[in-house]
């Protein structure tokens, strides 16, 4: 086992409205299962600051799902980081596949988010991953390479030291279809791999979460291997009972 401290995350995506959030994060923060992991939800941008509220003095952590680049000005609809930080976030995740799929996110506008999340001291989760054509295609290392080299260009490993990377096998996500532990294993050693030949010892310190599909069942497993240090979980993570058992697991 790594000396890394595991990182459990739920992204809520567009559910739970303040209340809802409110009511989750309490049953959360009950003393149930004892572990050693770091634990965040991630409400909607509306819901956050009730749920940070709700969530302080417990050891649960609030960030946001996204961000925009620039702090203020004319950007109907988005949010800064800054903002975020003000209503009670200390993480912000970057590049979702969602975001990449539906809302024109790229690397270039990853690695912007990022530096702008970076500079407000807030921990960027930086989410990659491939598709089933690519995986099929024999793409799996050039799209994570291209990922995570996009995300962090121009970035330095001293600016970098909070960085978290999820790794989300886009055909994994929602379907109920998890990677194996080997191939999950083996994408994770891989991108480990790639921010050690950028950064160097960075590597050994940043945390490779898996997500897509984690469950009470599957997520033992899959938190077992050398290189997964954490979940990024969806689904699972608007039921108390079931986000609790996955953080018992770790
Ligand atoms: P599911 O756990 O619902 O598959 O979602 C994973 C995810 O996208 C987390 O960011």
């Amino acid at each position: 086992m790594s000396t890394r401290t595991p990182f459990i995350a739920g992204n809520w995506k567009l559910n739970l409205s303040g209340e809802e959030g409110i009511a989750l994060v309490q049953a959360l923060a009950k003393p149930a299962a004892v572990s050693r992991a770091e634990v965040a939800v991630f409400p909607t941008a509306l819901a956050l600051q009730a749920v940070a509220k709700a969530a302080a003095g417990s050891r649960i952590g609030v960030g946001g799902q996204n961000c925009h680049w620039e702090e203020k000005g004319a950007f109907t609809g988005e949010v800064s980081a800054s903002l975020l930080k003000a209503a009670g976030a200390r993480y912000v995740i970057l590049g979702h596949s969602e975001r990449r799929q539906f809302f024109g996110e790229t690397d270039q506008t990853v690695n912007r988010k990022l530096t702008a999340v970076l500079a407000q001291g807030l921990v960027p989760i930086v989410c990659i991953g491939e598709t089933l054509a690519e995986r099929d295609g024999g793409k799996l290392e050039e799209v994570l390479s291209r990922q995570v080299r996009g995300a962090c260009a121009g970035l330095s490993a001293t600016q970098l030291g909070t960085l978290v990377i999820a790794y989300e096998p886009i055909w994994a996500i929602g379907t109920g279809r998890t990677a194996t532990t080997q191939q999950a294993q083996d994408a994770h050693a891989f991108v480990r791999s790639q921010v050690h030949a950028l950064f160097g010892g960075l590597a050994d310190r940043v945390r490779i979460q898996y997500g897509g599909s984690v469950k009470p069942d599957n997520a033992k497993e899959l938190l077992a291997q050398p290189d997964v240090d954490g979940a990024l979980v969806g689904g699972a993570s608007l039921k108390a009972g079931d986000f609790g058992a996955i953080i018992a697991a770790a």
